[in-house]
């Protein structure tokens, strides 16, 4: 995880909690994502599971080619909200899933073929009776795994995501034009250049047929170390020896480095140390941090340890592990101050809950044309109510 060393806002003039989405900093991003497209020819989609943002899509159009979604409602709200291509990939449907995906996607992924058999063709004639052209993929297992966390690691042994190889022999492709696959996490290009080498030794034969093959997400273009022109080499490498369009879905890529959690100290009480505790919650705010896990940055912290005032990060709720890290600041914290995680676009809005009833954070928009703040969205006692009965 990547940390900024400050945000263009002023934290004093929000009020907490509140994730912050700096648009000069999405506007950077898309830069890169531009650049390999124009270089290259591919498409990107947005992966909706890790930012979906929607008041910014109109933005992400300018350059992004639709979305990828990894359910109904997330397809819908692609169709809705992003428009332009919709590519739909589950674990597995039932046949709702597939009659509402039918209209709303316009591409269609399973993860196996009883899935393929049992509702390959419903999803095309649904698709064709309201005049829409629906295309078929598979997401194949490319049995590489290129050291990302077990959690994340779709390669990982036992896996139940992608089709492998012996799996193939002697299956009925006719409807499908595309292959997909997801093993990247935070990687860079030479991750990708491995993956790419062992999908060609094993899929090699089915690649001809294919209009499209789409190398998934967890490409981490638009970090600072990230080799683009090797990204670039690959792809136009890879289109011209199977004469076939490439596809990335990033999602940490389009929104890296672009948010923030800007949270306030309510209290500091004595533990075995100083613990601050904010208007914030790990796991409710921020689970990735428990998740992955990471310890994610403080703008102007350092270390526990590196500056002379030392402190534990903690959350609200009853989770005796609700604990961002320990960090250190060159002053006393002091009840009121603001403290501000970066890198909290991604993975964040899309996963916050309401354990303990805890308030969700507001979602604003910085735009450093006019250094305006606007607050999109403001939740409160009813987003918490109405998801229970
Ligand atoms: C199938 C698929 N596509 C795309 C993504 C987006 O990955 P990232 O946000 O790491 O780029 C994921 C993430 O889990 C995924 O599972």
């Amino acid at each position: 995880m990547n940390g900024r060393l400050e945000c263009a806002f002023e934290p004093f003039r929000v009020r907490t909690p509140a994730f912050v989405v700096d648009e000069g900093l999405l506007r950077e991003n898309l830069a890169v994502l531009a650049d390999v497209k124009e270089q290259t020819g591919c498409r990107i989609l947005l992966a909706l599971k890790c930012f979906a943002m929607f008041s910014v899509f109109g933005l992400l159009k300018t350059v992004l080619d639709g979305t990828c979604a990894s359910s109904p409602h997330e397809a819908r709200l692609g169709r809705e909200e992003f428009g332009k291509e919709v590519h739909t990939f589950a674990a597995a449907y039932g046949e709702k899933d597939i009659r509402e995906l039918a209209t709303t996607s316009d591409h269609l992924v399973f993860n196996s073929f009883g899935q393929l058999e049992k509702f390959g063709s419903l999803a095309l004639r649904t698709a064709a009776s309201r005049g829409l052209a629906l295309q078929l993929g598979l997401r194949i297992n490319p049995e590489h795994s290129e050291g990302a966390v077990p959690l994340y690691d779709p390669c990982a042994p036992g896996s139940r995501l992608g089709i492998r190889r012996k799996e193939f022999p002697g299956k009925n492709l006719e409807q499908i034009s595309g292959l997909h696959w997801h093993n990247l996490c935070e990687q860079n290009a030479d991750c990708l250049e491995r993956t790419i080498a062992a999908v060609e030794k094993a899929f090699g034969p089915y690649l001809p047929q294919m209009s499209y093959v789409n190398f998934g997400g967890g490409h981490h273009i638009t970090s600072p170390d990230y080799d683009r022109q090797l990204l670039i080499t690959l792809i136009n490498r890879f289109q011209d020896k199977w004469n076939t369009l490439v596809y990335l879905e990033p999602g940490e890529a389009v929104a890296l480095n672009c948010g923030y959690l800007v949270t306030t100290v309510l209290d500091i009480v004595a533990g075995d140390g100083d613990i601050a505790i904010i208007d914030s919650s790990v796991p409710a705010h921020m689970p990735d941090v428990l998740e992955m896990p990471y310890r994610p940055h403080i703008i102007g912290s350092g270390a526990a340890g590196e500056k002379p005032y030392r402190y534990r990060i903690g959350g609200l709720s009853c989770l005796a592990g609700d604990v961002a890290g320990d960090y250190s600041f060159d002053q006393p914290l002091q009840i009121g101050d603001k403290l501000v995680f970066s890198d909290m676009a991604i993975y964040t809005m899309v996963k916050t809950n309401s354990f303990n009833g805890i308030q969700l954070p507001s979602i604003l928009l910085y735009r450093p044309e006019n250094k305006k703040l606007q607050t999109i969205r403001d939740f409160d006692y009813g987003d918490f109510k109405t998801r229970l009965s």
